[in-house]
């Protein structure tokens, strides 16, 4: 292969070879995590779709089993596409997913497994009650090429409810089905919530306890606010709101009036088809989403692999409730080495320092800046109020600014032509109020040719006035999976470097602005690598 085996994934979630996309159906089950994922067992490109199969006791550590559901019935004979699970009232978990009936046209419709043995902790095999798929077929107005990826379940007033994601025009949408016993399921006439955006794939619908409260609640509990996430199909990026629920009518209203328009994102990068589920172990919610290649389809199959996932991320509500926080899951923590810190260091304007004392080609990085002073802010351009993205393709990470850019250069080569740079620059709004931008560079990440580099970026809603505001990258080798201002704005980002790899990746602080910023305290830690999945 001309790509070196040093930029395969350490520490996230991946099987040994072939391609994979969305997570499937988490859940926690006597003991055991559970992971099913969109995987190809032929090839590193998309195609021939089963659900492959991996367990843990950590969330990190992953174990290989049997692909748990694959093409089998009339119902999935063509591709079993996404899917969620649900525990029932006695505990049996369920599997809801999306089969492709015909040939050559992705006819789909939904279907149902239970396990063959509840009493298999591992829930090694699975079994798809002829007599009752398929339990959704594309009655109606239902367009039966857009109708896909049941979520969990959830309970309330004698009926289960799930949401199907969906198509009408180019209004997305998430129909609701109810249920009475889990086995016959019936539509309910309105959607649960719909938006002009073009087809919803991977619904997500859950509960969330107060403002910073982060404690997670089960599905069919009651929430003090509800989350709604679609994936969209056109932007290829996932997008939730946060709002209330009425069951009585199963109807979902966000906060914000106009939330359908300012939809936040769980992830500012590579990050999509998500899923959440609850894990009554540690009473939290965990979030899983599929990151693919940002390298061209000769290389990946060079490779002989295709995507990852992200490291489980807890997620709450943020005490402002306007939106969720996010955090990689306490567990990754056992994978931290010797720590190597640095305190009180201040980075004058245009210089920069290397941390050294590891090796941090796969490292967790955590960092906490001080702004000496915030007059140097540029004024905002209100032109890109909607466009992080764009802002930072205009205003990279070599481009001088007065508060900021400043942060991280991971994965750079000693002589800093390659370098992907994560980072945070600070506006003034037309009021003097700071705004900050925080973004992933990649366009120097390598000289390698052919490679998709775009800037990623989202605006962090923190106040930064006091001039602090914190940063934690976790980079492995390909990823460089990035949380600001304590999981306000993530940004997950796909790097191929050709010099900075393994011992010869460097880790470097840097500061572009005016004004000077001060480490006040960094902390870098090489990361070792776990079982995963036997590779
Ligand atoms: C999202 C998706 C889902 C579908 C699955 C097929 O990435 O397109 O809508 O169920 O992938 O693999």
């Amino acid at each position: 292969s001309i790509v070196s085996p040093l930029l395969r994934t350490g520490y996230h979630f991946q099987p040994p070879r072939n391609w994979i996309n969305d997570p499937n159906a988490p859940m926690y089950y006597k003991g055991w995590y559970h992971l099913f994922y969109q995987y190809n067992p032929k090839g590193a490109v998309w195609g021939n779709i089963v659900w492959a199969h991996s367990v843990s006791r950590d969330l990190i550590n992953w174990i290989a089993l049997e692909p748990a559901i694959s093409p089998s019935i009339p119902s999935d004979q063509y591709g079993c596409w996404s899917g969620s699970a649900t525990l029932l009232h006695d505990g049996t978990p369920a599997i809801t997913y999306t089969g492709i009936t015909r040939p050559n046209i992705n006819y789909q419709v939904q279907n149902i497994a239970f396990p063959k043995n509840k009493s298999d902790p591992l829930l090694r095999e699975w079994v798809k009650p002829a007599e009752l798929n398929p339990i959704a077929l594309p009655e109606g107005d239902i367009n039966a090429t857009q109708f896909r990826d049941p979520t969990t379940a959830w309970y309330a007033d004698g009926h289960w409810r799930m949401l199907v994601g969906g198509v009408r025009g180019t209004r997305g949408l998430a129909f609701v089905y109810r249920s009475r016993d889990f086995r016959r399921w019936a539509r309910a006439k309105h959607p649960l919530h719909s938006a002009l955006t073009g087809m919803w794939e991977c619904p997500d619908f859950f509960p969330v306890s107060g403002s910073g409260q982060e404690e997670g609640l089960d599905t069919s509990e009651a929430g003090a606010k509800y989350v709604l996430k679609s994936s969209l199909d056109l932007t290829r990026y996932d997008y939730y709101t946060v709002g209330s629920y009425d069951w009585r009518k199963d109807r979902y209203v966000p906060d914000d009036p106009a939330g359908d328009e300012h939809r936040r994102r769980y992830d500012y990068g590579n990050f999509y088809a998500s899923k959440t589920f609850y894990d009554p172990a540690k009473r939290r919610r965990i979030l899983w989403g599929w990151a693919n290649e940002s390298d061209s389809v000769p290389d990946d199959k060079a490779k002989d692999w295709a995507g990852i996932q992200a490291i489980p991320r807890k997620i709450w509500l943020d005490p402002s409730g306007k939106q969720l926080l996010q955090w990689p899951v306490e567990e990754l923590e056992e994978l931290r080495g010797k720590p190597v810190s640095v305190a009180g260091k201040v980075v004058k304007p245009g210089e920069h320092f290397e941390v050294t004392g590891l090796a941090t080609y796969q490292a967790d990085v955590e960092v906490s800046f001080e702004v000496s002073s915030l007059d140097r802010a540029e004024p905002f351009d209100p032109a890109y109020a909607d466009d992080a993205q764009k802002l930072c393709g205009v205003k990279g990470a070599d481009a001088k600014g007065g508060v900021g850019p400043f942060g991280l250069w991971v994965l750079a080569s000693a002589d800093l032509q390659e370098k992907t740079a994560v980072f945070f620059r600070v506006f003034k709004d037309g009021y003097g109020k700071p705004m900050v931008l925080m973004c992933t560079d990649p366009t120097k990440s390598s000289l390698s040719p052919d490679l998709y580099k775009p800037t990623f970026a989202g605006f962090v809603d923190t106040d930064i006035s006091s001039g602090k505001i914190t940063l934690r990258s976790l980079i492995d080798r390909s990823v460089v999976e990035s949380f600001g201002a304590g999981g306000r704005t993530c940004i997950l980002s796909r790097v191929y470097p050709s010099i900075a790899i393994g011992k010869d990746a460097h880790l470097y602080v840097f500061n572009n602005g005016e004004a000077d910023i001060k480490v006040s305290h960094l902390t870098a830690w090489e990361m070792k690598k776990p079982l995963m999945n036997g590779a």
